[in-house]
């Protein structure tokens, strides 16, 4: 993809998540969901980066975690120059604004009762970005997002899917942040209005020179608007890199099984690896590499002890494939 970035604009260090799992009357903590587990990864100025990963695995909570949403249990979140986690509420204020989320169902986020004028200007208008009228502002950001001005006087439940969505990404625009989490934005909706909302956001991207966490559990729609994709399982990042190397080449046996499901177009695939069971709970993950139970590549020792993260070309991969 284009102008490869390499400015560092987030920097996750191991971080976790961990949710106390509380039983009886007292509500004694008895254990902990590990949803997210040790995850470290950097997002680039203008980059988009894909997190992929079966249901469960963790990409809500890291997303979440990351912009503040969810308190986390270990860790650091660097973002320009400084560790989120260790600001009080009142120093977040002003980095809040500069790192936004897109949803799944926009209809959920948007106020009902609210007309789409108060809804894509009350967060600017709360910040003091508003320069001209709240019409002027609105009009303007409706036509980034490909709405018309008719829309400014209207509610939510008037628009389709896919103008909710346009309607959510304008929200987020309104507070000119650097940095947006689309955590499956476009899973929503039918696959012609996915390409047309895919294409947007890779727009907004060239023109604000915004970065994106995007999160799917689909790699076919991942790899369509990603400079580099992590794969995540069991709350931990199994392996990243640039999107054409781990899409053409996965390391990771569990990339390859997600990998081998991406349809072909005219064609049934027949080197699709089909994995067997469930994911297990972040409650009680298996020992040593989590995904041991479902490898077709398992050995004696993935039983016995997590994988060290290598680097291979440039790919970072944690499997005890490639122990030197
Ligand atoms: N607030 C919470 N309290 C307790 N457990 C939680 C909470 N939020 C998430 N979890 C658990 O953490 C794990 C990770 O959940 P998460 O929603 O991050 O996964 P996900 O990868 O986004 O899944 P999906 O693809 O279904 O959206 C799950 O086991 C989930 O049940
Ligand atoms: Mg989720």
């Amino acid at each position: 993809m284009a102008n490869e970035p390499n400015n560092t604009l987030i920097n996750l260090r191991h971080l976790k998540t961990w949710f106390p799992i509380r039983r009886g009357v007292v509500g004694r903590t008895v254990g902990h969901i590990r949803a997210v587990d040790d995850v470290s990864l950097e997002i680039h100025d203008g980059e988009t980066v894909g997190l992929v990963g079966e249901s469960g695995c963790g990409k809500t909570t890291l997303g979440r975690t990351l912009l503040g949403l969810e308190t986390a249990t270990a860790g650091e979140v660097w973002f320009e120059g400084t560790d989120l986690l260790t600001l009080s509420e009142r120093q977040m204020r002003p980095h809040r604004r500069k790192l936004q989320m897109i949803f799944q169902d926009p209809f959920s986020s948007l106020n009902p009762r609210m007309t789409v004028l108060d809804i894509v200007t009350e967060g600017a208008a709360l910040h003091g970005l508003i320069q001209g009228s709240r019409e002027g502002e609105a009009r303007r950001l409706l036509q980034e997002v490909g709405l018309g001005d008719d829309a400014m006087h209207r509610y939510p439940h008037e628009f389709s899917g896919g103008q909710r969505q346009r309607l959510g990404i304008a929200r987020a625009l309104s507070v000119q942040p650097t940095f947006i989490v689309c955590d499956e934005a476009v899973s929503a909706l039918d696959v012609s209005v996915q390409a047309q909302v895919i294409n947007l956001l890779m727009d907004l991207r060239e023109r604000r020179g915004l970065s994106y966490l995007f999160i799917s559990h689909d790699l076919s729609v991942v790899k369509l608007i990603s400079h580099r994709i992590a794969v995540m399982y069991l709350g931990r990042v199994v392996e990243s890199g640039p999107s054409r190397e781990v899409i053409e080449e996965p390391l990771h046996p569990y990339t390859k099984a997600l990998v081998s499901a991406i349809p072909v177009p005219g064609r049934d695939r027949t080197d699709r690896i089909v994995l067997e069971g469930e994911i297990p709970s972040p409650a009680n993950p298996p020992s040593g590499c989590a995904f041991h139970p479902r490898c077709p590549s398992a050995m004696a020792m993935c039983s016995q002890m997590w994988p060290t993260e290598r680097e291979i070309d440039g790919r970072r991969a944690c499997c005890h494939l490639y122990d030197a």
